[in-house]
Protein backbone atom coordinates (compact mmCIF):
# COMPACT_ATOMS: atom_id res chain seq x y z
CA UNK A 1 0.00 0.00 0.00
CA UNK A 2 1.53 3.25 -0.89
CA UNK A 3 1.57 5.95 1.29
CA UNK A 4 -0.04 8.95 0.58
CA UNK A 5 1.25 12.21 0.76
CA UNK A 6 -0.26 15.98 0.68
CA UNK A 7 2.32 18.41 -1.18
CA UNK A 8 0.33 21.78 -0.95
CA UNK A 9 1.21 24.77 -2.94
CA UNK A 10 3.18 22.07 -5.73
CA UNK A 11 2.32 24.01 -8.44
CA UNK A 12 4.07 27.20 -7.33
CA UNK A 13 7.83 27.57 -8.13
CA UNK A 14 9.17 25.88 -5.49
CA UNK A 15 6.28 23.27 -4.60
CA UNK A 16 6.92 22.18 -8.71
CA UNK A 17 10.57 21.26 -7.78
CA UNK A 18 9.50 19.08 -4.82
CA UNK A 19 6.81 17.46 -6.07
CA UNK A 20 8.66 16.71 -9.28
CA UNK A 21 11.71 14.82 -7.10
CA UNK A 22 9.28 12.87 -5.12
CA UNK A 23 7.15 11.72 -8.07
CA UNK A 24 10.01 10.39 -9.59
CA UNK A 25 12.29 9.18 -6.56
CA UNK A 26 9.48 8.22 -4.40
CA UNK A 27 7.62 5.41 -6.80
CA UNK A 28 5.96 3.64 -3.44
CA UNK A 29 4.59 7.42 -2.40
CA UNK A 30 1.64 8.68 -4.11
CA UNK A 31 1.54 12.68 -4.43
CA UNK A 32 -1.15 14.89 -4.51
CA UNK A 33 -0.51 17.96 -5.32
CA UNK A 34 -2.78 20.46 -3.66
CA UNK A 35 -2.85 24.24 -5.03
CA UNK A 36 -5.38 26.74 -5.70
CA UNK A 37 -3.64 27.52 -8.79
CA UNK A 38 -3.41 31.69 -8.03
CA UNK A 39 -1.05 33.58 -10.44
CA UNK A 40 1.64 31.90 -9.13
CA UNK A 41 0.47 28.33 -9.23
CA UNK A 42 1.07 26.50 -12.67
CA UNK A 43 0.25 23.47 -14.01
CA UNK A 44 2.83 23.95 -17.16
CA UNK A 45 5.50 23.57 -14.62
CA UNK A 46 4.42 20.25 -14.18
CA UNK A 47 3.84 18.79 -17.98
CA UNK A 48 6.65 16.07 -17.52
CA UNK A 49 5.13 14.42 -14.76
CA UNK A 50 1.24 14.84 -15.05
CA UNK A 51 0.90 11.83 -16.70
CA UNK A 52 2.61 9.66 -13.55
CA UNK A 53 1.31 6.94 -12.30
CA UNK A 54 1.89 7.99 -8.81
CA UNK A 55 1.06 11.18 -8.94
CA UNK A 56 -2.46 12.92 -8.78
CA UNK A 57 -3.34 16.79 -9.04
CA UNK A 58 -6.42 18.69 -6.67
CA UNK A 59 -7.21 22.20 -7.35
CA UNK A 60 -8.77 23.76 -3.81
CA UNK A 61 -8.16 26.75 -1.65
CA UNK A 62 -6.28 25.42 1.70
CA UNK A 63 -8.71 28.35 4.06
CA UNK A 64 -11.55 26.35 2.18
CA UNK A 65 -12.20 24.19 5.51
CA UNK A 66 -15.03 22.00 3.49
CA UNK A 67 -13.14 21.21 1.11
CA UNK A 68 -9.43 20.32 2.79
CA UNK A 69 -11.63 18.25 5.49
CA UNK A 70 -12.92 16.28 2.90
CA UNK A 71 -9.83 15.36 1.27
CA UNK A 72 -8.45 14.46 4.58
CA UNK A 73 -11.63 12.29 5.20
CA UNK A 74 -11.80 10.13 1.98
CA UNK A 75 -8.18 9.46 2.00
CA UNK A 76 -5.73 7.86 4.61
CA UNK A 77 -2.89 10.55 4.52
CA UNK A 78 -0.15 9.80 5.57
CA UNK A 79 1.88 13.71 6.02
CA UNK A 80 1.46 16.45 4.37
CA UNK A 81 4.39 18.80 3.17
CA UNK A 82 2.92 22.03 3.35
CA UNK A 83 4.58 24.66 0.73
CA UNK A 84 1.14 26.81 -0.41
CA UNK A 85 1.67 30.45 0.38
CA UNK A 86 1.36 33.87 -0.38
CA UNK A 87 4.99 34.68 -0.74
CA UNK A 88 5.67 38.26 -2.57
CA UNK A 89 6.97 40.57 -0.28
CA UNK A 90 5.88 43.64 -2.57
CA UNK A 91 2.45 41.63 -3.16
CA UNK A 92 1.92 41.78 1.28
CA UNK A 93 3.27 45.83 1.14
CA UNK A 94 0.16 46.28 -1.13
CA UNK A 95 -2.57 43.44 0.04
CA UNK A 96 -1.75 41.90 3.80
CA UNK A 97 -5.03 40.48 4.19
CA UNK A 98 -4.25 37.86 1.69
CA UNK A 99 -0.96 36.93 3.33
CA UNK A 100 -3.23 36.17 6.85
CA UNK A 101 -5.48 34.57 5.28
CA UNK A 102 -3.66 31.70 2.97
CA UNK A 103 -0.48 31.71 5.06
CA UNK A 104 -1.97 31.75 8.55
CA UNK A 105 -5.28 30.83 8.59
CA UNK A 106 -4.83 28.02 5.58
CA UNK A 107 -1.81 26.40 7.78
CA UNK A 108 -4.50 25.89 10.61
CA UNK A 109 -7.26 24.51 8.57
CA UNK A 110 -4.75 21.82 7.02
CA UNK A 111 -3.59 21.53 10.99
CA UNK A 112 -6.88 20.64 11.75
CA UNK A 113 -7.43 18.27 9.01
CA UNK A 114 -4.63 16.25 9.27
CA UNK A 115 -4.62 15.85 13.02
CA UNK A 116 -8.66 15.14 12.87
CA UNK A 117 -8.46 12.11 10.07
CA UNK A 118 -4.38 12.13 9.11
CA UNK A 119 -1.52 9.14 10.14
CA UNK A 120 -0.31 11.29 12.80
CA UNK A 121 0.86 7.89 14.64
CA UNK A 122 3.70 7.28 11.87
CA UNK A 123 3.20 10.54 9.65
CA UNK A 124 4.00 14.40 10.07
CA UNK A 125 3.42 17.90 9.31
CA UNK A 126 5.76 19.36 7.64
CA UNK A 127 5.58 23.41 7.17
CA UNK A 128 8.04 25.07 4.66
CA UNK A 129 8.81 28.57 5.74
CA UNK A 130 11.40 30.91 5.06
CA UNK A 131 14.63 32.80 6.93
CA UNK A 132 12.36 36.34 6.72
CA UNK A 133 11.06 35.46 10.15
CA UNK A 134 14.32 36.44 11.75
CA UNK A 135 13.95 40.19 10.72
CA UNK A 136 17.01 41.46 9.72
CA UNK A 137 21.12 41.34 10.07
CA UNK A 138 23.46 44.02 9.77
CA UNK A 139 27.02 43.71 8.79
CA UNK A 140 27.53 40.46 10.57
CA UNK A 141 26.44 37.51 11.97
CA UNK A 142 24.13 34.76 10.74
CA UNK A 143 20.86 33.29 11.40
CA UNK A 144 20.83 30.21 13.51
CA UNK A 145 17.50 28.17 14.65
CA UNK A 146 17.51 30.31 17.57
CA UNK A 147 17.90 33.47 16.43
CA UNK A 148 14.36 35.45 18.07
CA UNK A 149 11.57 36.03 15.13
CA UNK A 150 11.59 39.61 14.20
CA UNK A 151 9.67 39.52 11.21
CA UNK A 152 9.40 42.94 9.40
CA UNK A 153 6.65 42.73 6.39
CA UNK A 154 3.00 41.02 6.29
CA UNK A 155 4.38 38.62 4.65
CA UNK A 156 7.39 37.68 7.35
CA UNK A 157 5.01 38.48 9.75
CA UNK A 158 2.47 35.77 8.59
CA UNK A 159 5.49 33.04 7.81
CA UNK A 160 6.21 33.63 11.59
CA UNK A 161 2.53 33.57 12.66
CA UNK A 162 2.18 30.21 10.72
CA UNK A 163 5.95 28.55 12.42
CA UNK A 164 4.49 29.74 15.58
CA UNK A 165 0.96 27.70 14.93
CA UNK A 166 2.63 24.85 13.97
CA UNK A 167 5.06 24.83 16.91
CA UNK A 168 2.14 25.08 19.21
CA UNK A 169 0.02 22.75 17.67
CA UNK A 170 3.27 20.29 18.45
CA UNK A 171 3.11 21.58 21.95
CA UNK A 172 -0.20 21.67 22.81
CA UNK A 173 -2.03 18.53 20.82
CA UNK A 174 1.40 16.30 19.66
CA UNK A 175 1.08 17.01 16.14
CA UNK A 176 4.37 15.55 14.58
CA UNK A 177 5.68 18.43 12.99
CA UNK A 178 8.78 19.64 11.39
CA UNK A 179 9.77 23.34 10.31
CA UNK A 180 12.39 24.39 7.83
CA UNK A 181 13.61 28.23 7.41
CA UNK A 182 15.29 28.61 3.94
CA UNK A 183 16.93 31.59 2.25
CA UNK A 184 16.04 33.19 -1.13
CA UNK A 185 15.76 30.21 -4.30
CA UNK A 186 16.54 30.93 -7.55
CA UNK A 187 16.31 28.35 -10.72
CA UNK A 188 13.96 27.82 -13.30
CA UNK A 189 9.77 28.10 -12.87
CA UNK A 190 9.81 31.07 -11.14
CA UNK A 191 7.61 33.61 -11.15
CA UNK A 192 8.72 36.97 -13.02
CA UNK A 193 7.98 38.95 -9.94
CA UNK A 194 10.96 37.88 -8.21
CA UNK A 195 14.02 39.67 -8.70
CA UNK A 196 16.42 37.33 -10.74
CA UNK A 197 13.35 36.33 -13.22
CA UNK A 198 11.81 39.66 -13.58
CA UNK A 199 15.68 41.32 -14.44
CA UNK A 200 16.02 38.43 -16.35
CA UNK A 201 12.44 38.96 -18.88
CA UNK A 202 13.35 42.87 -18.53
CA UNK A 203 17.25 42.45 -19.77
CA UNK A 204 15.03 40.40 -22.95
CA UNK A 205 12.58 42.79 -23.30
CA UNK A 206 15.35 45.88 -22.97
CA UNK A 207 13.14 47.38 -20.27
CA UNK A 208 14.66 49.02 -17.55
CA UNK A 209 16.10 47.13 -14.17
CA UNK A 210 14.24 48.82 -10.81
CA UNK A 211 17.26 47.96 -8.24
CA UNK A 212 15.32 49.10 -5.00
CA UNK A 213 17.17 51.80 -2.87
CA UNK A 214 20.97 51.63 -3.49
CA UNK A 215 21.29 48.22 -4.92
CA UNK A 216 23.05 47.47 -0.99
CA UNK A 217 20.62 44.87 0.41
CA UNK A 218 21.77 41.66 0.63
CA UNK A 219 20.55 38.02 -0.15
CA UNK A 220 22.17 34.69 0.46
CA UNK A 221 21.04 32.29 -3.00
CA UNK A 222 20.40 28.95 -2.94
CA UNK A 223 19.49 26.88 -6.57
CA UNK A 224 15.70 25.44 -5.63
CA UNK A 225 16.83 21.78 -6.49
CA UNK A 226 19.09 21.92 -3.28
CA UNK A 227 16.09 23.71 -1.29
CA UNK A 228 14.07 20.45 -2.51
CA UNK A 229 16.76 17.88 -1.76
CA UNK A 230 17.16 20.24 1.88
CA UNK A 231 13.32 19.12 1.82
CA UNK A 232 13.88 15.62 1.07
CA UNK A 233 16.08 15.08 3.91
CA UNK A 234 14.14 17.34 6.53
CA UNK A 235 10.88 15.15 5.58
CA UNK A 236 12.74 11.82 6.02
CA UNK A 237 15.14 12.35 8.58
CA UNK A 238 14.16 15.38 10.13
CA UNK A 239 13.26 14.96 14.49
CA UNK A 240 9.35 16.01 15.34
CA UNK A 241 9.52 19.45 16.92
CA UNK A 242 12.43 20.49 15.62
CA UNK A 243 13.36 23.72 13.26
CA UNK A 244 16.39 23.28 10.30
CA UNK A 245 18.01 26.44 8.96
CA UNK A 246 18.27 26.35 4.97
CA UNK A 247 20.91 27.98 3.02
CA UNK A 248 23.33 28.43 0.26
CA UNK A 249 26.20 30.31 2.34
CA UNK A 250 26.12 32.54 -0.72
CA UNK A 251 25.82 36.24 -0.17
CA UNK A 252 25.23 38.79 -2.97
CA UNK A 253 24.50 42.62 -2.79
CA UNK A 254 21.63 42.88 -5.57
CA UNK A 255 23.69 45.10 -7.59
CA UNK A 256 26.74 42.64 -7.63
CA UNK A 257 24.22 40.35 -8.47
CA UNK A 258 22.58 41.73 -11.25
CA UNK A 259 26.07 43.56 -12.73
CA UNK A 260 26.70 39.85 -13.16
CA UNK A 261 23.32 39.08 -14.53
CA UNK A 262 24.08 41.61 -17.23
CA UNK A 263 27.41 40.36 -17.78
CA UNK A 264 25.85 36.97 -18.48
CA UNK A 265 23.48 38.03 -20.50
CA UNK A 266 25.10 40.20 -22.80
CA UNK A 267 27.57 37.47 -23.65
CA UNK A 268 24.62 35.08 -24.14
CA UNK A 269 21.74 37.67 -25.99
CA UNK A 270 25.29 38.50 -28.48
CA UNK A 271 25.60 42.37 -27.04
CA UNK A 272 28.31 44.74 -26.20
CA UNK A 273 29.52 44.30 -23.21
CA UNK A 274 28.13 46.97 -20.73
CA UNK A 275 25.15 46.98 -22.81
CA UNK A 276 22.68 45.68 -20.38
CA UNK A 277 23.83 47.07 -17.43
CA UNK A 278 22.77 50.83 -19.17
CA UNK A 279 19.43 49.49 -17.89
CA UNK A 280 19.57 49.73 -14.67
CA UNK A 281 17.29 51.92 -12.71
CA UNK A 282 17.24 52.79 -9.13
CA UNK A 283 14.06 53.44 -7.97
CA UNK A 284 12.43 54.21 -5.06
CA UNK A 285 13.34 51.47 -1.86
CA UNK A 286 11.06 48.78 -0.95
CA UNK A 287 9.18 49.97 2.69
CA UNK A 288 10.42 48.08 5.59
CA UNK A 289 12.84 46.63 3.06
CA UNK A 290 15.59 44.16 4.88
CA UNK A 291 18.84 44.82 4.57
CA UNK A 292 20.64 41.13 5.27
CA UNK A 293 19.92 37.74 5.33
CA UNK A 294 22.61 35.19 6.01
CA UNK A 295 22.04 31.62 6.71
CA UNK A 296 23.80 29.04 9.45
CA UNK A 297 22.73 26.00 7.81
CA UNK A 298 25.52 23.92 10.20
CA UNK A 299 22.76 22.13 12.28
CA UNK A 300 20.89 20.61 8.66
CA UNK A 301 24.38 20.07 7.40
CA UNK A 302 25.90 18.19 10.65
CA UNK A 303 22.34 16.46 11.59
CA UNK A 304 20.94 15.20 8.13
CA UNK A 305 24.39 15.33 6.44
CA UNK A 306 22.93 17.79 3.74
CA UNK A 307 24.61 20.25 1.89
CA UNK A 308 24.07 22.06 -1.50
CA UNK A 309 25.23 20.39 -4.19
CA UNK A 310 26.10 23.19 -7.37
CA UNK A 311 27.47 26.15 -6.63
CA UNK A 312 26.19 29.32 -7.58
CA UNK A 313 28.63 30.12 -10.89
CA UNK A 314 27.44 26.69 -12.43
CA UNK A 315 23.42 27.14 -10.85
CA UNK A 316 22.95 30.58 -11.87
CA UNK A 317 23.64 29.96 -15.73
CA UNK A 318 21.56 27.21 -15.78
CA UNK A 319 19.00 29.35 -14.20
CA UNK A 320 19.44 31.99 -16.93
CA UNK A 321 19.68 29.14 -19.64
CA UNK A 322 16.42 27.74 -18.66
CA UNK A 323 14.87 31.09 -19.15
CA UNK A 324 16.38 31.99 -22.68
CA UNK A 325 14.80 28.62 -23.85
CA UNK A 326 11.54 28.89 -21.79
CA UNK A 327 10.32 31.97 -24.21
CA UNK A 328 7.10 30.73 -24.09
CA UNK A 329 6.51 30.14 -20.71
CA UNK A 330 7.90 33.28 -19.59
CA UNK A 331 5.39 35.17 -22.33
CA UNK A 332 2.50 33.04 -20.99
CA UNK A 333 3.34 34.39 -17.26
CA UNK A 334 4.11 37.99 -18.02
CA UNK A 335 0.79 38.38 -20.33
CA UNK A 336 -2.35 39.59 -18.77
CA UNK A 337 -2.74 40.31 -14.66
CA UNK A 338 1.01 40.41 -15.12
CA UNK A 339 0.99 43.66 -16.57
CA UNK A 340 -0.92 45.44 -14.68
CA UNK A 341 0.54 44.17 -11.18
CA UNK A 342 4.08 45.40 -12.95
CA UNK A 343 2.62 48.94 -14.07
CA UNK A 344 1.03 49.65 -10.13
CA UNK A 345 4.07 48.75 -8.69
CA UNK A 346 6.86 50.13 -10.93
CA UNK A 347 5.53 53.34 -12.51
CA UNK A 348 5.01 55.09 -9.79
CA UNK A 349 8.19 54.17 -7.76
P1 LIG B 1 5.03 30.60 -5.21
O1 LIG B 1 4.34 31.90 -4.98
O2 LIG B 1 5.84 30.41 -6.44
O3 LIG B 1 3.95 29.42 -5.19
C1 LIG B 1 2.94 29.36 -4.23
C2 LIG B 1 1.97 28.25 -4.63
O4 LIG B 1 0.94 28.19 -3.64
C3 LIG B 1 1.27 28.52 -5.97
O5 LIG B 1 1.23 27.34 -6.73
C4 LIG B 1 -0.14 28.95 -5.56
O6 LIG B 1 -1.13 28.61 -6.53
C5 LIG B 1 -0.33 28.17 -4.27
N1 LIG B 1 -1.31 28.80 -3.37
C6 LIG B 1 -1.33 30.11 -2.98
N2 LIG B 1 -2.40 30.33 -2.20
C7 LIG B 1 -3.04 29.14 -2.08
C8 LIG B 1 -4.20 28.70 -1.37
N3 LIG B 1 -4.94 29.57 -0.65
N4 LIG B 1 -4.57 27.42 -1.44
C9 LIG B 1 -3.84 26.53 -2.18
N5 LIG B 1 -2.75 26.88 -2.87
C10 LIG B 1 -2.35 28.17 -2.82
O7 LIG B 1 5.89 30.34 -3.90
P2 LIG B 1 7.37 29.72 -3.75
O8 LIG B 1 8.35 30.79 -3.97
O9 LIG B 1 7.44 28.46 -4.52
O10 LIG B 1 7.35 29.39 -2.19
C11 LIG B 1 6.83 28.16 -1.71
C12 LIG B 1 6.95 28.13 -0.20
O11 LIG B 1 8.32 28.24 0.18
C13 LIG B 1 6.24 29.28 0.51
O12 LIG B 1 5.66 28.78 1.68
C14 LIG B 1 7.33 30.28 0.81
O13 LIG B 1 7.00 31.02 1.97
C15 LIG B 1 8.50 29.35 1.07
N6 LIG B 1 9.83 29.91 0.77
C16 LIG B 1 10.09 30.51 -0.43
C17 LIG B 1 11.38 30.97 -0.71
C18 LIG B 1 11.74 31.62 -2.03
O14 LIG B 1 12.86 32.08 -2.21
N7 LIG B 1 10.84 31.67 -3.00
C19 LIG B 1 12.40 30.82 0.25
C20 LIG B 1 12.08 30.23 1.48
C21 LIG B 1 10.80 29.76 1.72
O1 LIG C 1 14.56 34.87 2.03
C1 LIG C 1 13.54 34.03 1.56
C2 LIG C 1 12.49 34.86 0.83
O2 LIG C 1 13.09 35.26 -0.40
C3 LIG C 1 11.22 34.07 0.58
O3 LIG C 1 10.60 33.76 1.79
C4 LIG C 1 10.25 34.90 -0.28
O4 LIG C 1 9.10 34.13 -0.60
C5 LIG C 1 10.96 35.29 -1.56
O5 LIG C 1 10.11 36.11 -2.33
C6 LIG C 1 12.27 36.01 -1.26
O6 LIG C 1 12.02 37.32 -0.69
P1 LIG C 1 12.85 38.63 -1.14
O7 LIG C 1 12.02 39.81 -0.86
O8 LIG C 1 14.23 38.58 -0.62
O9 LIG C 1 12.92 38.32 -2.74
P2 LIG C 1 12.73 39.28 -4.02
O10 LIG C 1 13.12 38.45 -5.21
O11 LIG C 1 11.41 39.94 -4.04
O12 LIG C 1 13.84 40.39 -3.79
C7 LIG C 1 15.21 40.06 -3.65
C8 LIG C 1 15.97 41.36 -3.37
O13 LIG C 1 15.94 42.17 -4.56
C9 LIG C 1 15.35 42.22 -2.27
O14 LIG C 1 16.39 42.85 -1.54
C10 LIG C 1 14.53 43.25 -3.03
C11 LIG C 1 15.31 43.44 -4.31
N1 LIG C 1 14.51 43.77 -5.52
C12 LIG C 1 13.46 42.96 -5.81
C13 LIG C 1 12.68 43.23 -6.94
C14 LIG C 1 11.48 42.34 -7.26
C15 LIG C 1 14.87 44.83 -6.33
O15 LIG C 1 15.85 45.54 -6.08
N2 LIG C 1 14.10 45.09 -7.44
C16 LIG C 1 13.01 44.34 -7.78
O16 LIG C 1 12.33 44.64 -8.79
Amino acid sequence: MKKTIVITGGAGFIGSHVVRRFVNKYPEYHIINLDALTYAGNLENLRDIEGAENYEFLKADITNIADVEALFKSRNIHSVIHLAAESHVDRSISNPIDFVMTNVVGTVVLMNAYKAYGDTQNGRFYHVSTDEVYGTLGDEGKFTETTPYSPNSPYSASKASSDHFVRAYHETFKLPVVISNCSNNYGSHQFPEKLIPLMIHNIKNEKALPVYGKGENIRDWLWVEDHASAIDAVFHQGRNGETYNIGGNNEWKNIDLVHKLCEIMDSKLGKAAGESAKLITYVTDRAGHDFRYAIDASKIEAELGWKPSVNFAEGFEKTIDWYLSNDEWLSNVTSGNYQSYYENLYSKR
